[in-house]
């Protein structure tokens, strides 16, 4: 396994200009030896150029990468030691599930017993014991993605592994157990695990550490954790989350943040109060799970007229609108959503509630940046 060094830029074009020709903006980043990582972004956001690029699939057109300190820039695949799962199952028909799996060991002239052993042991994690003897050829298309996956796994000797978007022709039930699966042959085998995917869902229970792309851009770095709690950037707040983190439009008037014309004097810490003076305009980002219903009394509380209460299961999804409470009457209803608990099952539509908006969970966004 290998620490992985990325200080590079891409573009398919040969004579870039603008940011806009570029699939990856510049970008710095290591991936620790032993660590389990997600690339998590839109489609066209750059996951898979980032992931060629690691792999030497692609030679990046700016810049370089090294393995524990080594440039490897110019080096192929092969030479990188690098296993790749795809997102469409890679193996061969004619060979058995066992042969398969073994495959990339023999070809590397590992001995007999070992590659038995190894075989084995990767077969068992995926449920592929009983299968090891079928011809690959009559499996359904998930049953050949796990031996693609076992592939991957089979080899102890790789700088990493990566996956692109490898759980597409699984089954949403089997995804579930799969990703787990992933998960502990991490802990098991502590390799450096890179995964592509525009599931969060997926990111977040796979990795410890996710990189948040957007446009060709890494927009974030961290644990579901931060993420969720301290997103850096507004499109982060927006993607991560079901449904994404509400942002309400906020003004610096006199002292207080005003939001649709009326005033609210959370506690800040004096930095934010300063950045939030200094910008005027800004957005106070709330997640639906930190939102609650309030007295319309309570000063912390922001007016909003309900739209809709579904019961999703394990809460209610409410869907209001803010109202303006200002004199403007300029302001563009904007959409909130919280996640509450069976309260909100006495919700109708066409009511105003107030909504506590504003606690130790709330984040101020300057230009789409947190406000640290
Ligand atoms: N071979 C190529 N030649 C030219 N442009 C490309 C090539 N491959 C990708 N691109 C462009 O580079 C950008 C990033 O593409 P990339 O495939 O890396 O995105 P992605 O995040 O993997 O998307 P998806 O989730 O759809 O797989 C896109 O604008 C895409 O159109
Ligand atoms: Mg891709």
């Amino acid at each position: 396994m290998a620490r992985i060094d990325l200080d590079l830029a891409h573009s398919y074009r040969p004579d870039p200009q603008s940011d806009e020709d570029y699939a990856l903006m510049p970008l710095k980043f290591t991936f620790d030896d032993g660590g389990a990582y997600a690339l998590l972004g839109p489609s066209g956001c750059g996951k898979t150029t980032l992931l060629n690029c690691i792999s030497g699939l692609l030679r990046p057109s700016h810049g370089t990468i090294s393995f524990d300190g080594r440039d490897v820039t110019a080096a192929t695949p092969q030479a990188r030691n690098i296993a790749q799962v795809f997102q469409f199952p890679v193996i061969y028909d004619t060979m058995t599930v066992g042969e398969n799996l073994a495959f990339p060991l023999r070809n590397r002239g590992v001995s007999a017993a070992q590659v038995k052993e190894r075989v084995g042991r990767v077969a068992e994690m995926l449920d592929l014991s009983s299968a090891l003897d079928r011809r690959a050829s009559g499996l359904a298309a998930d049953a050949k993605q796990k031996i693609s996956l076992g592939r991957g796994l089979v080899r102890q000797d790789v700088s990493a592994i990566l996956f692109d978007e490898p759980l597409t022709v699984i089954d949403p039930h089997l995804k579930w157990q799969l990703r787990r699966k992933l998960k502990e042959i991490h802990h098991e085998f502590r390799l450096t695990l890179i995964y592509v995917t525009h599931d969060q869902t997926e990111a977040l229970t796979f990795a410890e550490q996710v990189l948040v792309m957007s446009r060709g851009k890494a927009v974030q770095v961290g644990s579901a954790d931060a993420l969720f709690e301290r997103p850096e950037h507004t499109f982060v707040g927006n993607f991560i989350g079901s449904p994404g983190m509400n942002f309400l439009a906020g003004h610096w008037r006199d002292g207080a943040i005003e939001i649709a014309g009326r005033r609210y004097m959370p506690e800040l810490a004096p930095a934010t109060a300063q950045a939030l003076q200094a910008a005027g305009t800004f957005k106070v980002g709330v997640r639906p799970e930190y939102l609650r219903l309030a007295a319309s009394t309570d000063p912390q509380a922001v007016p909003v007229r309900v739209e809709r209460a579904q019961d999703i299961g394990t809460y209610w999804l409410v869907t209001a609108t803010l109202r303006d409470g200002g004199d403007s009457g300029a302001g563009e209803a904007s959409i909130v959503r919280g996640r509450l608990g069976a309260e909100a099952a006495a919700l109708r539509a066409g009511e105003t509630v107030w909504l506590s908006a504003f606690n130790r969970h709330t984040c101020y966004y300057v230009n789409e940046e947190l406000v640290a």
